[in-house]
Protein backbone atom coordinates (compact mmCIF):
# COMPACT_ATOMS: atom_id res chain seq x y z
CA UNK A 1 0.00 0.00 0.00
CA UNK A 2 1.04 3.70 -1.21
CA UNK A 3 0.92 6.42 1.46
CA UNK A 4 0.05 9.50 -0.54
CA UNK A 5 0.31 13.46 0.30
CA UNK A 6 -2.42 15.56 -1.69
CA UNK A 7 -2.27 19.13 -0.37
CA UNK A 8 -5.23 20.15 1.45
CA UNK A 9 -8.19 22.74 0.34
CA UNK A 10 -10.69 24.54 2.06
CA UNK A 11 -13.12 21.28 0.62
CA UNK A 12 -11.31 18.66 2.67
CA UNK A 13 -12.12 20.83 5.94
CA UNK A 14 -15.18 19.22 6.94
CA UNK A 15 -13.69 15.49 7.13
CA UNK A 16 -10.63 17.05 8.70
CA UNK A 17 -12.37 18.68 11.28
CA UNK A 18 -14.95 15.54 11.66
CA UNK A 19 -11.09 13.38 12.22
CA UNK A 20 -9.61 16.25 14.30
CA UNK A 21 -12.42 15.84 16.70
CA UNK A 22 -12.44 12.19 17.28
CA UNK A 23 -8.41 11.96 17.53
CA UNK A 24 -7.59 15.20 19.97
CA UNK A 25 -8.96 15.68 23.53
CA UNK A 26 -8.55 19.04 22.70
CA UNK A 27 -8.81 19.55 18.89
CA UNK A 28 -8.51 22.20 16.78
CA UNK A 29 -11.13 23.77 15.52
CA UNK A 30 -12.06 24.75 11.47
CA UNK A 31 -10.81 28.22 12.13
CA UNK A 32 -7.87 26.79 12.82
CA UNK A 33 -7.26 24.63 10.10
CA UNK A 34 -8.85 28.12 7.52
CA UNK A 35 -6.13 29.74 9.24
CA UNK A 36 -3.36 27.29 8.20
CA UNK A 37 -4.57 27.05 4.73
CA UNK A 38 -5.13 30.87 4.25
CA UNK A 39 -1.55 31.17 6.11
CA UNK A 40 -0.14 28.65 3.70
CA UNK A 41 1.01 26.66 5.95
CA UNK A 42 1.91 23.05 4.51
CA UNK A 43 -1.56 21.47 5.28
CA UNK A 44 -1.62 17.49 4.03
CA UNK A 45 -3.82 14.74 3.57
CA UNK A 46 -2.61 11.86 4.09
CA UNK A 47 -4.29 8.99 1.32
CA UNK A 48 -4.20 5.33 1.09
CA UNK A 49 -5.96 3.64 -1.70
CA UNK A 50 -7.84 7.23 -2.51
CA UNK A 51 -8.75 7.42 1.23
CA UNK A 52 -8.13 9.79 4.54
CA UNK A 53 -6.13 8.18 7.05
CA UNK A 54 -4.46 11.38 8.64
CA UNK A 55 -3.52 14.52 7.93
CA UNK A 56 -0.84 16.92 8.60
CA UNK A 57 -0.04 20.82 9.37
CA UNK A 58 3.74 22.34 8.94
CA UNK A 59 4.59 25.82 9.61
CA UNK A 60 7.96 26.76 7.51
CA UNK A 61 10.39 29.77 9.04
CA UNK A 62 13.52 30.24 7.10
CA UNK A 63 15.04 26.68 7.22
CA UNK A 64 12.68 25.16 10.23
CA UNK A 65 9.89 23.34 9.96
CA UNK A 66 7.38 23.79 12.97
CA UNK A 67 4.89 20.23 12.88
CA UNK A 68 1.88 21.94 14.22
CA UNK A 69 -0.66 19.03 13.74
CA UNK A 70 0.00 15.40 12.50
CA UNK A 71 -2.69 12.82 12.75
CA UNK A 72 -4.21 9.69 11.87
CA UNK A 73 -7.28 8.69 12.26
CA UNK A 74 -8.31 6.66 15.57
CA UNK A 75 -9.34 3.52 13.86
CA UNK A 76 -6.06 3.03 11.91
CA UNK A 77 -3.49 3.88 14.72
CA UNK A 78 -0.72 1.55 15.71
CA UNK A 79 -0.38 0.22 12.30
CA UNK A 80 3.29 2.12 10.78
CA UNK A 81 0.81 4.90 8.84
CA UNK A 82 2.14 7.40 11.68
CA UNK A 83 5.44 6.28 10.88
CA UNK A 84 5.04 6.41 7.36
CA UNK A 85 3.42 9.91 7.38
CA UNK A 86 6.07 11.62 8.97
CA UNK A 87 8.73 9.85 7.54
CA UNK A 88 7.14 11.85 4.14
CA UNK A 89 6.77 14.88 6.15
CA UNK A 90 11.24 14.53 6.53
CA UNK A 91 11.29 14.28 2.74
CA UNK A 92 8.91 17.59 1.96
CA UNK A 93 10.68 19.56 4.11
CA UNK A 94 14.16 19.02 3.07
CA UNK A 95 12.72 19.10 -0.57
CA UNK A 96 11.67 22.95 0.79
CA UNK A 97 15.60 23.30 2.41
CA UNK A 98 14.52 22.83 5.88
CA UNK A 99 17.22 21.50 8.04
CA UNK A 100 15.38 21.17 11.10
CA UNK A 101 11.95 19.82 12.14
CA UNK A 102 10.18 21.48 15.78
CA UNK A 103 7.14 20.65 17.38
CA UNK A 104 5.67 21.04 20.80
CA UNK A 105 4.04 18.00 22.37
CA UNK A 106 2.17 17.36 25.36
CA UNK A 107 4.13 15.24 28.08
CA UNK A 108 0.60 13.43 28.55
CA UNK A 109 0.52 12.21 25.14
CA UNK A 110 2.39 9.10 25.05
CA UNK A 111 1.95 7.90 21.44
CA UNK A 112 2.76 11.32 19.79
CA UNK A 113 6.23 11.06 22.78
CA UNK A 114 6.86 7.52 21.17
CA UNK A 115 6.11 7.82 17.19
CA UNK A 116 8.78 11.38 17.90
CA UNK A 117 11.29 9.48 19.74
CA UNK A 118 11.65 6.55 17.58
CA UNK A 119 12.02 9.13 14.59
CA UNK A 120 14.54 11.08 16.32
CA UNK A 121 13.37 13.75 17.58
CA UNK A 122 15.04 14.86 21.13
CA UNK A 123 13.72 17.12 23.71
CA UNK A 124 15.27 20.77 23.70
CA UNK A 125 13.18 22.61 26.03
CA UNK A 126 9.39 23.30 27.67
CA UNK A 127 6.98 25.86 27.41
CA UNK A 128 5.30 26.51 30.81
CA UNK A 129 1.53 26.72 31.08
CA UNK A 130 1.19 26.07 26.68
CA UNK A 131 -2.12 24.58 26.41
CA UNK A 132 -5.23 24.77 28.26
CA UNK A 133 -5.73 21.25 30.38
CA UNK A 134 -8.98 19.82 31.60
CA UNK A 135 -7.91 21.50 34.99
CA UNK A 136 -5.66 25.04 34.52
CA UNK A 137 -2.78 24.41 31.75
CA UNK A 138 -0.05 22.33 31.02
CA UNK A 139 3.22 22.61 30.37
CA UNK A 140 4.59 21.64 25.92
CA UNK A 141 7.97 19.89 25.58
CA UNK A 142 9.41 21.24 22.93
CA UNK A 143 11.07 18.48 20.47
CA UNK A 144 13.40 18.89 17.53
CA UNK A 145 15.42 16.94 15.01
CA UNK A 146 17.90 17.72 12.04
CA UNK A 147 16.87 16.68 8.92
C1 LIG B 1 0.61 10.18 17.33
C2 LIG B 1 -0.02 9.42 16.16
C3 LIG B 1 0.00 10.29 14.92
C4 LIG B 1 0.82 8.14 15.90
O1 LIG B 1 0.28 7.50 14.73
P1 LIG B 1 0.29 5.90 14.57
O2 LIG B 1 -0.11 5.59 13.19
O3 LIG B 1 -0.50 5.29 15.66
O4 LIG B 1 1.83 5.60 14.81
P2 LIG B 1 2.65 4.29 14.34
O5 LIG B 1 1.75 3.10 14.30
O6 LIG B 1 3.41 4.62 13.11
O7 LIG B 1 3.65 4.13 15.55
C5 LIG B 1 4.97 4.60 15.50
C6 LIG B 1 5.61 4.52 16.85
O8 LIG B 1 5.04 5.50 17.72
C7 LIG B 1 4.99 4.96 19.05
N1 LIG B 1 3.60 4.84 19.47
C8 LIG B 1 2.49 5.00 18.71
N2 LIG B 1 1.37 4.82 19.46
C9 LIG B 1 1.79 4.54 20.70
C10 LIG B 1 1.12 4.29 21.93
N3 LIG B 1 -0.21 4.27 22.01
N4 LIG B 1 1.87 4.07 23.04
C11 LIG B 1 3.22 4.10 22.96
N5 LIG B 1 3.92 4.34 21.83
C12 LIG B 1 3.22 4.57 20.72
C13 LIG B 1 5.66 3.62 19.00
O9 LIG B 1 7.04 3.80 19.20
C14 LIG B 1 5.37 3.21 17.57
O10 LIG B 1 6.22 2.25 17.08
P3 LIG B 1 5.84 0.67 17.32
O11 LIG B 1 4.38 0.50 16.95
O12 LIG B 1 6.76 -0.04 16.40
O13 LIG B 1 6.08 0.43 18.78
C15 LIG B 1 -1.45 8.94 16.51
O14 LIG B 1 -1.43 8.25 17.73
C16 LIG B 1 -2.48 10.07 16.59
O15 LIG B 1 -3.01 10.52 15.59
N6 LIG B 1 -2.77 10.51 17.84
C17 LIG B 1 -3.83 11.52 18.06
C18 LIG B 1 -3.42 12.86 17.54
C19 LIG B 1 -2.18 13.40 18.23
O16 LIG B 1 -2.07 13.40 19.43
N7 LIG B 1 -1.23 13.90 17.42
C20 LIG B 1 0.02 14.44 17.91
C21 LIG B 1 -0.10 15.84 18.38
S1 LIG B 1 -0.69 16.98 17.12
Amino acid sequence: MMLECVAMTAADVDAVVDAEARSHKFPWTRGNFLDSLTAGHGAWLALEDGRMIGYAVMMQILDEIHLLNITVLPELQRKGLGSSLLLRLFEMARQQAASRMLLEVRPGNVSALGLYRRHGFVEIGRRRDYYPATQGREDAIVMAREL
